[in-house]
């Protein structure tokens, strides 16, 4: 492929190509030791393209070893002595006696060495393609290649990227500025981790990539469709030796080159004899959404949307209020996945430039659809995309992301991306799956007893659910708004996102509310087990009926609304709402294990049904749930977190309820109407009334310790004392319901660990109480430092409770008109 040896024929063909004035002395493409190459000498090669010489770039009058097309003087390839210029005509090519090319200038001073070793003679030739070598006469391996050294210029037959066995890399640097092809600020690597990328960098900042390899081009650099075919083909190998990129010209093609320009842009240029110039074909950043991480992670660059700057995050995210000016998209419904159970899906996001891959894991060797699958059974992969759509179709082969999601705009036959997002927020077609399976370790579970021991005690039972959710606006909590408590500060929107259904429908799906299917009554309305026609289980509220007017109507939609927007694996979910008249019904999913004090509190058989697995999953779940409420921008303080408020579905996973149905307070810390829970309430709140999300902490962090000890915070008053004794004694399994078995000696330590982040989250101070946000990492990693509680104090609970929430007597009182009470069933 390259020449060998130069002859009688190439010197005739050079004739016709030299082109700069000064080229006349060369008769050669080769020069071996006995053969200097001066200042006014140049080696040309065989067929003429490329000329090696002195040059002086722009305005300079330095001198610089370089190779250019002999077309076009201007156009250099590649520069030896970048960063030592010869600063006058004195500098010499010459072959060393130890087998390296030396450039020296006038005194002797070496100002380039190729750094080749040899014992026999060697000699260098400029090839075809452009590349300089150096070797032993009539041997084919090369000692030395200027194509390994690049400068910032990729020529036909060069490649970038890393050769793993050598831990060779090879990059473009761009020149400091056009006079001066000293290293500049920026270079373009090929990132082979993930999927390959060529990225832009300036010094260590991403500055612009062509996206991803999709097996045919780049994804991001859809034009190169329009002048490809004739001009190149891409040489991509990618292999566990190597992987690299580059292309080669075809035969008869034109003079082209990509060069990576001193302020950072990328060029192909292609010669058009005709005219004698170079043509640019593509040039790269093209516009705003080209700039890397233009807009922030989990956003998408449009640049048809200057209105919005630009950015919009991707579906199922959206702006935090408190970061609208980063632009940082924050999810709005948390995922909903553990040890592979999940009811999470994907969404399609097409004709894009994949998100940054570098930390992506990449599997050319699967079938799209089996990337789904490993994807969705995968609780960190966010999304997935195919790697390799060159065989046309879904392609194939899989992109896993698993943390944010970078630099992604939409672009020209841009590809199919998958993102993962939870149920809820999936489209109409794709949403309400079956129920997730169980967790795989979950046996099955004898359920015959437990609804025969709870049925009794519950029917008739109907917890009140005061409100208590609570949305506030960080700044409001502690200047409490002056508006009425019925001035939704939930930013009017249209339609709940629910879907509404017939009165009539409902009728059909309890047996017109009959009396036999009555599984909860309150004192704002009767629970009825339903059947919907597609043969789901649900649990219709009906409310008490109410004279319609249109204040009470808008309150109610409102609430629904956001009840309905409230969305992640571990909160009920409200799944549809009707008001027709004076009927108001809510239709919420159906929870056959009803609720969790039922068996933390319940007799010896109910208490061993939640084993100690079962339990710390109960515990996790619960502080995701009350996360995801602390988290979401108009972040929502529970304010009455209980067992008889968690509510546990067949596969035992918990839901919180008791949100929703009741009136959204703006927070006024001086609201008569709130309550609180005997046993949950924080200190500060039940003294001084003042309300943050450290009181739904403190409340989680009860719940967490009666889970474990099947003690009642409020009928044993000991509760925080013993927990932190044993706790700091070692003595863990003192605490432990002793009706449960003895758990096994590897989740002695992680019970170990939930009890001690149980008492912190039960601190007498808020302050020292951690964020929800932290409570969910220290639960789900065995590694992450916890700090030591401190003896929780024991005056809190010395205060009588306002309300008794565990009883209905107040049911009926009705607070408030839009008070609808929501746990449906406890
Ligand atoms: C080449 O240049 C070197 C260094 O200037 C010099 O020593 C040598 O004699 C030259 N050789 C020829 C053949 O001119
Ligand atoms: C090149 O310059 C050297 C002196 O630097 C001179 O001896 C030589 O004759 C010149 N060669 C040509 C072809 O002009
Ligand atoms: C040759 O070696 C010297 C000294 O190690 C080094 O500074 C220089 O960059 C090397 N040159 C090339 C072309 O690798
Ligand atoms: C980009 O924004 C424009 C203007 O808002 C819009 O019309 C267009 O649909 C958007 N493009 C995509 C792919 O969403
Ligand atoms: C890859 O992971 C590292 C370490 O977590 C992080 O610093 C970097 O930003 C990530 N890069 C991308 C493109 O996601
Ligand atoms: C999930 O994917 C990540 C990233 O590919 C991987 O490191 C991890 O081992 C996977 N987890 C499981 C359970 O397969």
């Amino acid at each position: 492929m390259e020449a060998t040896c130069s002859h009688l024929l190439d010197l005739l063909l050079i004739s016709f190509f030299l082109l700069s004035p000064r080229a006349f002395a060369a008769d050669t493409n080769t020069f071996s030791k006995g053969r200097n190459i001066t200042d006014n000498e140049t080696l040309v090669s065989a067929n003429g393209a490329f000329t090696m010489g002195f040059f002086s770039p722009g305005v300079s009058t330095k001198r610089y070893l370089g190779i250019w097309f002999s077309v076009s003087r201007d156009a250099v390839c590649w520069v030896a002595n970048s960063d030592r210029p010869v600063n006058d005509n004195s500098g010499v090519l010459m072959v060393s006696n130890t087998g390296s090319l030396l450039l020296l200038d006038g005194s002797g001073r070496i100002a380039w060495s190729s750094n080749s070793s040899s014992t026999s003679p060697v000699e260098a030739q400029l090839l075809d393609n452009g590349n300089l070598v150096v070797r032993n006469p009539g041997s084919a391996n090369n000692l030395w290649r200027s194509f390994e050294h690049p400068s910032n210029v990729l020529l036909s037959g060069m490649k970038v990227g890393k050769d793993f066995s050598s831990g060779d890399e090879w990059y473009l640097t761009s020149w400091r500025s056009a006079d001066d092809p000293s290293p500049g600020a920026y270079t373009r690597k090929l990132d082979t981790a993930g999927r390959p990328d060529n990225i832009v960098w300036q010094g260590d900042v991403k500055t612009f990539r062509t996206g991803p390899w999709n097996g045919v081009r780049f994804v991001g650099i859809p034009e190169v469709l329009t002048y490809q075919e004739d001009l190149f083909e891409y040489q991509m190998v990618i292999s566990p030796r190597e992987v690299t990129y580059g292309y080669n010209v075809k035969p008869g093609a034109a003079f082209t080159y990509v060069v990576l320009t001193d302020n950072g842009e990328v060029r192909r240029l292609v010669w058009d004899a005709g005219s004698r110039a170079w043509q640019i074909n593509y040039q790269g950043p093209r516009d705003v959404c080209d700039a890397y991480g233009r807009c922030g992670a989990f956003n998408l660059c449009n640049v048809s949307a200057a209105a919005t700057s630009f950015c919009g995050c991707v579906r199922g995210f959206g702006l935090a209020s408190s970061s609208r000016i980063s632009g940082r998209c924050r999810r709005n419904v948390a995922l909903d996945c553990a040890k592979g159970a999940t009811t999470d899906g994907f969404v399609l996001v097409a004709g894009v430039k994949l998100p940054d891959t570098h930390n992506a894991s990449v599997d050319t060797g699967i079938t799209v659809d089996a990337c789904r699958a490993r994807c969705l059974a995968n609780c960190s992969c966010l999304a997935y995309a195919a790697a390799d759509t060159s065989g046309g179709g879904d392609g194939s082969g899989c992109i896993m992301w698993t943390d944010d999601l970078l630099d992604m705009r939409y672009v020209d036959r841009g590809q199919d991306l998958y993102l993962r997002l939870a149920r809820s927020e999936l489209p109409p077609s794709l949403a309400l799956p079956p129920p997730p399976p169980p967790p795989s370790r979950a046996r099955p579970f004898p359920t015959g007893p437990v609804i025969g021991a709870s049925v009794g005690s519950l029917v008739g039972i109907f917890l009140i659910a005061f409100l208590v959710l609570v949305l506030i606006r960080r700044r409001r909590r502690r200047r409490p708004s002056n508006s009425a408590p019925n001035n939704s500060i939930i930013p009017r929107t249209p339609a709940p996102t629910v879907p509404s259904i017939e009165l009539s429908g409902l009728r059909n799906a309890t047996g017109d509310f009959s009396d036999s299917n009555i599984i909860g009554r309150g004192g704002f309305g009767i629970v009825y087990e339903g059947h919907l026609p597609d043969g789901r289980k649900v649990a219709v509220k009906k409310l008490i009926p109410s004279s319609p007017t249109e204040e009470g109507s808008n309150a109610f939609m409102r609430e629904v609304e956001v009840m309905s927007k409230l969305r992640h694996g571990n909160l009920l979910q409200l799944l549809s709402y009707c008001q027709e008249g004076n009927e108001r019904v809510l239709v919420y999913e159906y929870m056959k294990h009803k609720s969790l004090n039922l068996y933390i509190f319940g007799d010896a058989r109910l208490r061993a049904l939640l084993n100690w697995e079962r339990r710390l999953e109960i515990v996790r779940g619960i502080a995701k749930g009350v996360a995801y409420l602390h988290g979401l921008s108009e972040e929502v303080i529970h304010r009455d977190l209980k067992p008889s408020n968690i509510l546990l579905d067949d596969n035992w996973w918990p839901k919180i309820a008791d949100f929703g149905t009741a009136k959204l307070f703006v927070v006024d810390q001086t609201d008569p109407t709130l309550i609180q829970s005997a046993g949950y309430t924080a200190p500060e709140y039940s003294n001084e009334r003042h309300l943050t999300l450290k009181c739904d902490v403190y409340s989680f962090g009860i719940i967490l310790l009666e889970i474990v000890s099947g003690k009642r915070n409020r009928t044993t008053p000991t509760l925080l004392s013993n927990a932190w004794e044993s706790w700091n004694q070692g003595r863990i399994s003192d605490l432990f319901d002793p009706d449960v078995a003895q758990p096994e000696p590897e989740l002695l330590f992680e019970l170990e660990r939930c009890v001690q982040i149980g008492l912190l989250c039960v601190q007498q101070s808020p302050d020292d109480r951690p964020a929800m946000s932290a409570v969910v990492a220290m639960l789900n990693s065995n590694s992450l430092q916890i700090r030591a509680p401190k003896r929780p104090e024991l005056d809190s609970r010395a205060e009588p409770p306002l309300h008794e929430a565990d009883r209905s007597t107040q049911e009926a009182s009705g607070t408030s008109r839009s008070s609808y009470s929501s746990v449906y069933l406890t």
